[in-house]
């Protein structure tokens, strides 16, 4: 497992949901990890279970909508660890309101942390990678939501939607550097996995709350992925596997998207 072997990625909300399964995994590959979260527990409780596996962490306490925050950040990584090659710019505020109900401070917030704190981590380590003249992966947690008009929800769909063409304008502007930009889509998560992944890390386990629809059933493959299967992914879009792919969606979303839209299919 040494797909990543020498290379350093910031990982950005590393709960123990899907941030940490992507650094888990891309730790598992041989990265050098950045753990990255606003809560401090979040940050190094991650970057602890990476080291307890064998693997190389630290973590960083950063709120990804202050700027010098996101900037003595990634100079952390630099002095930890010589530069960085991979970001994923995962943290994200989940869940909402209707375009009646919302109030503008939460609007501005959600925006905020899912469009600003992306475009603030991609630019200071994009201009960390430019110095470093070798190239570089950064990939953006998009979601479902980004792709279709969910009700209910209106911050976090424009916000996932306006990150599906930053993914593409900043893989523009960086391609003549050889930074690949991608973004990836994942839909509603299992969340069994998360679970587990905190109780790992130490935390008592926390009852579920039930969904209102049953997903798997509405999903073509009948089950709902993992984070582990949006970790496989980030370490193929990291490495140099996907040397010649930027500006793409990679949907890791057990078919949903693709879906004919009345079609139910479990
Ligand atoms: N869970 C799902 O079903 C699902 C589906 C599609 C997409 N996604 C996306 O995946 C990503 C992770 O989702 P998750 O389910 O693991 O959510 P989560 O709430 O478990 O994790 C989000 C993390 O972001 C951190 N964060 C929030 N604001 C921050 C800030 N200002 N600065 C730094 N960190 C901050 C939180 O502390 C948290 O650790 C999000 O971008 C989300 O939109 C999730």
């Amino acid at each position: 497992m040494t797909r990543l072997a020498g290379k350093v990625a910031i990982v950005t909300g590393t709960s123990p949901n899907i941030g940490g399964g992507i650094a888990e995994g891309l730790a598992d590959e041989g990265a050098k990890v950045v753990c990255v979260d606003i809560s401090a527990d979040n940050a190094g409780q991650c970057a602890d279970w990476i080291k307890r596996r064998g693997g190389d962490a630290i973590g960083v306490t950063c709120d990804v909508t202050d700027e010098g925050e996101v900037q003595a950040m990634v100079g952390r990584a630099r002095d930890a660890y010589g530069g960085v090659d991979v970001l994923v710019n995962n943290a994200g505020i989940l869940g909402g309101m209707s375009v009646l109900e919302m109030p503008l401070e939460r609007w501005n917030r959600q925006i905020g942390v899912n469009l600003t704190g992306t475009f603030l981590c991609t630019k200071h380590t994009a201009r960390l990678m430019v110095d470093q003249k070798r190239g570089g992966s950064i990939v953006v947690i998009v979601s479902t939501a980004g792709h279709q008009g969910q009700a209910g929800n209106i911050a976090y769909s424009t916000s996932k939607s306006g990150l599906l063409n930053f993914t593409r304008a900043a893989a523009m502007d960086l391609v003549k550097h050889g930074i690949r930009v991608n973004s990836l889509t994942p839909t509603a998560t299992d969340a069994e996995e998360g679970q587990a992944r905190a109780a790992s890390w130490g935390r008592a386990r926390t009852e579920r709350g039930g969904r209102l629809l049953d997903f798997a059933k509405m999903v073509p493959m009948g089950r709902l992925p993992s984070p582990r299967h949006y970790a496989r992914a980030v370490v193929f879009l990291a490495s140099d596997d996907a040397e010649m792919i930027t500006g793409t969606d990679f949907r890791v979303d057990a078919g949903a998207i693709a879906k004919y839209w009345p079609w139910i299919p479990n």
